[in-house]
């Protein structure tokens, strides 16, 4: 078990700096997930970390000491791949056993590990079977014991579930959080999936274009996103956007030329008269009464999902795109009209310029 700690991360492939200086003080028995669209730089400062990959500049340190020179195998982490490849031709209990064995651990400190990792695993009854009769999950599993057998400090995963159906993809992550609530070793585990992220992680790391947007708990990160770029990619369907003018006393917003919403107990006179960004969930919309409410959505098109339903329309003189979810089954018509009500706490203001969340 350790503490992670990044100071100031920067990597450059050839001349093509791709990470632009990444901080984060992972700790001892911490699981965090790194999170970010495709190409953000999530891979590469795994990879980082595993030594896998030379730092260009920073440091990075796991358990108080300075790793940027060790090599992979002294940094004593183990890493779960996407593409996990077990060997074909060795069993269960061969395969987890492998890494021990060339680091030459005596027999039965290997046989001690490998049966607790199963047992942990539940693939007792699996050990002499070979990979190719074993399922998706079961093979994962695997994978996951001939890290776990080497009780490293650190365990880094880059996407290990994306290769499972849905169900699956569950199922095991379920498993990987009571796995590391058993152990506590402390873990990074990237994703591009925000689903996975909200639901493994204690803190993630919300990534963008090779730099750090925000850092904190799932539910921090969903309730006050610091940036437009976390609000919209954290949360399905995703923030809906409106530019709007905050009024000449920077207490209201104005969403149009006769409607307007009240901010909760602020005034941004900074930012009074000023174009800014308004955010807000599909989830975080009501249905006012008739001739009341803050806006008006004229329906496109309505998904029942069972348990919700997703109200698509525009909105505004602009027409500007919109979409609600409502708890419940709702059969709205194509062109019908209704009057939103949106809570002012539920509100996100962003700097249309730089992105920023506007202060509340
Ligand atoms: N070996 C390399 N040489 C040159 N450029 C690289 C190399 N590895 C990664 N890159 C570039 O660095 C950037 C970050 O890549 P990285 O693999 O870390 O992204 P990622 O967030 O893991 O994406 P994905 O979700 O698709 O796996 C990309 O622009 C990629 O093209
Ligand atoms: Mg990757």
């Amino acid at each position: 078990m350790a503490d992670v700690s990044l100071k100031d991360i920067y990597k450059s492939f050839y001349k093509n700096e791709v990470i632009h200086g990444i901080s984060c003080d992972i700790h001892d028995g911490e699981f965090i997930v790194i999170l970010g669209p495709s190409g953000c730089g999530k891979s590469t400062v795994l990879r980082m970390i595993a030594g896998l990959e030379v730092i260009t500049q920073g440091e990075i340190a796991i358990d108080g000491k300075i790793v940027n020179k060790l090599e992979p195998a002294d940094r004593d982490i183990a890493m779960v791949f996407q593409n996990y490849a077990l060997y074909p031709h060795m069993n269960v209990f061969k395969n987890m056993a492998y890494g021990l064995k060339i680091r030459k651990m005596p027999k039965a400190e290997i046989e001690k590990r490998v049966q607790n990792a199963a047992k942990i695993l539940e693939l007792s009854d699996f050990l002499d079977r070979k990979p190719r009769e074993l399922s998706g999950g079961q093979r994962q599993r695997v994978a996951m014991g001939r890290c776990i057998v080497r009780e490293p400090k650190v365990f880094l995963f880059d996407e290990p579930l994306s290769n499972l159906d849905t169900k699956l993809r569950v199922q095991m992550r379920l498993e990987l959080r009571n796995l590391h609530e058993e152990l506590g070793i402390t873990s990074i585990f990237v994703t591009h999936d925000q689903v996975e992220a909200m639901t493994l992680g204690d803190r993630l790391i919300v990534m963008n274009d090779g730099y750090t947007e925000q850092i904190g708990t799932p539910l921090e990160v969903y309730e006050r996103p610091d940036t437009r770029f976390v609000a919209g990619f954290i949360g399905s369907p995703a923030m809906n956007f409106f530019s709007v003018r905050l009024s000449a006393d920077g207490d209201r917003v104005e969403l149009s030329r006769t409607d307007s919403l009240p901010l909760p107990n602020v005034s941004l006179s900074e930012f009074a008269g000023k174009e800014i960004i308004l955010g807000i969930r599909p989830e975080h919309f009501e249905i006012a009464k008739e001739g009341s409410g803050s806006m008006q959505i004229k329906v496109d098109h309505v998904e029942n999902l069972g348990a919700d339903t997703l109200v698509h329309g525009h909105v505004g003189e602009d027409n500007t795109f919109l979409t609600l979810r409502l708890p419940d089954i709702h059969h709205f018509k194509k062109g019908t009209v209704l009057p939103l009500l949106i809570p002012p706490e539920k509100l996100h203001l962003f700097d249309k310029k730089s992105g920023n969340r506007i202060e509340d």
